[in-house]
């Protein structure tokens, strides 16, 4: 007898399923020991389920969720529908049914994931959501399974598709950020609300699904700093060519001796640095552990079929455990009480675009702003010197997040200076 999945959701995502089940059934069923089929698709109201099934769409739409929660025959149900609410409700409801449970659903996992996890395990059931980080990438269940031997020490990524497109487009294309943001909703990247993904939030939830697979650190979401690709200028973009560096959104998730630190944010990256060639809706996930030394996972981090790959890839995994008879077994068995690292312990190497007055001794006023605390230059530049002001960009060797609190701090409130933007710099 065919297993049978209730969808939550016929979206972008979702309706990449069926082509998978379909074009790669012999495999897919060689894969789970049974047949899969799609028997009720929840969807908003009576207008949504007309269109789709005018559209050729032949399923079993229904519009109360409880059709598919009450249904004894459904055994998977797969969230695609986004966001916190009503997705944590159903899902919920769901394992209290003793239903298995895969999503796509950063925001909840990231937020609510520790209670959704707790409560599958009570109920003896699976709760897989591959899709979460990275779209078509593998990397959750490698870090859970083939590094399982191996000591992660830092996650750098590239972890949202949109802005990285984003960022593509404009750089290289010269797009502007209107046209690169509506291209990127049109080709399914972006997320329903894509704030989430211009503002570094989406890949801040990324992060905190990778401590816990990297690290078995279960952090809060607001342990996670985040600046989005709207804080870079054309400005920015070309002086760090200058330099020799590319500008992406990158993740980084490290163990420092106090503890753990996250945070997403826009980074110089050398140019020969394997994430600095990551491009378009690429994303790519630079792992260094102790046994390995530097790995690589790279991949499409959004999009339809990549992310439907994922998702039906938890859906075989589920159907194949019920045939073996060992499901239940948790996605992540990786878990150690979540430290934060100490500010002090967390650093790199900085960029800082300054405006300053055009005038002798400012260059000498800005060096004992970093000397007094203890900061030191690595490469110092004067541009777009006018008479009147001029443009100071300056790269630190390593500075604690202290030290660069302090000195955002000094520069903030020196009215002389205008502190245009610091980022992050990965050394060369
Ligand atoms: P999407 O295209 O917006 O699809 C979501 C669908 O769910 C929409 O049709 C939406 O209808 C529907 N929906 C929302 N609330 C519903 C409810 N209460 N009842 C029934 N249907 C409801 O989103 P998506 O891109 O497929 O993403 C789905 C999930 O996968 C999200 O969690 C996303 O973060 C994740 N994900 C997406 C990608 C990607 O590349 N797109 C990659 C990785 C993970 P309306 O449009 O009418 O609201
Ligand atoms: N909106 C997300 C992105 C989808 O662009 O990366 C994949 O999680």
């Amino acid at each position: 007898m065919a297993i049978k999945i209730g969808l939550l959701g016929f979206g972008t995502v979702a309706s990449g399923i069926p082509f998978l089940l379909e074009e790669n059934k012999d495999k897919i069923v060689a894969a789970s020991k049974e047949t899969l089929e799609i028997a009720k698709v929840l969807v908003k109201d009576e207008a949504e389920k007309d269109r789709l099934l005018s559209a050729g769409n032949h399923y079993n739409f229904v519009t109360n969720v409880d059709e598919i929660l009450s249904d004894p025959e459904i055994t998977i149900v797969v969230e695609l529908m986004g966001r916190i609410e009503p997705a944590k409700t159903f899902i919920t409801k769901a394992l209290e049914a003793k239903k298995h449970v895969v999503s796509a659903n950063k925001d909840l996992i990231a937020v609510h994931g520790s209670e959704l996890i707790a409560l599958a395990q009570k109920q003896g059931v699976a709760f897989y959501y591959e899709a979460a980080v990275a779209g078509g990438i593998p990397i959750l269940r490698t870090l859970a399974n083939s590094l399982t031997s191996d000591k992660v020490t830092r996650i750098l990524g590239v972890l949202n598709g949109t802005s990285n497109f984003m960022m593509t487009k404009m750089v290289d294309e010269g797009w502007t950020y209107e046209d690169a943001l509506k291209t990127a909703q049109e080709l399914g990247y972006a997320e329903s609300d894509p704030t989430n993904d211009v503002e570094g939030i989406d890949a801040a939830y990324k992060a905190v699904i990778l401590s816990q697979f990297g690290f078995g650190m279960a952090i809060d979401f607001d342990a996670v700093s985040h600046k989005g690709i709207s804080t870079i200028t054309p400005d920015d973009v070309a002086v760090a060519q200058q330099l020799g560096y590319v500008i992406k959104l990158v993740g980084d998730i490290q163990e420092t001796e106090s503890g753990i630190s996250a945070e997403v944010s826009p980074t110089f990256l050398p140019k020969d640095h394997p994430l600095a060639s990551v491009n378009g809706v690429m994303n790519a996930v630079f792992v260094e552990s102790i046994g390995i030394g530097e790995s690589m996972y790279y991949g499409p981090g959004a999009g339809q079929k990549p992310t439907a790959t994922s998702v039906v890839a938890d859906i075989v995994r589920i159907a194949r455990r019920l045939s073996d008879g060992n499901i239940g077994k948790s996605f992540n068995e990786y878990s150690r009480p979540a430290v934060l690292a100490n500010p002090e312990d967390v650093k790199s190497d900085y960029y800082f675009s300054i405006i300053t007055p055009d005038q002798q001794g400012q260059i000498l006023r800005l060096a004992e702003i970093f000397n007094q605390e203890n900061a030191s230059f690595k490469q110092i530049l004067q541009q777009k010197s006018n008479g009147k002001e001029a443009q100071v960009v300056i790269v630190t060797h390593r500075l604690s997040k202290t030290q660069l609190a302090a000195i955002t701090e000094k520069l903030e409130s020196d009215t002389d200076f205008k502190l245009l933007n610091s980022f992050k710099v990965l050394g060369k």
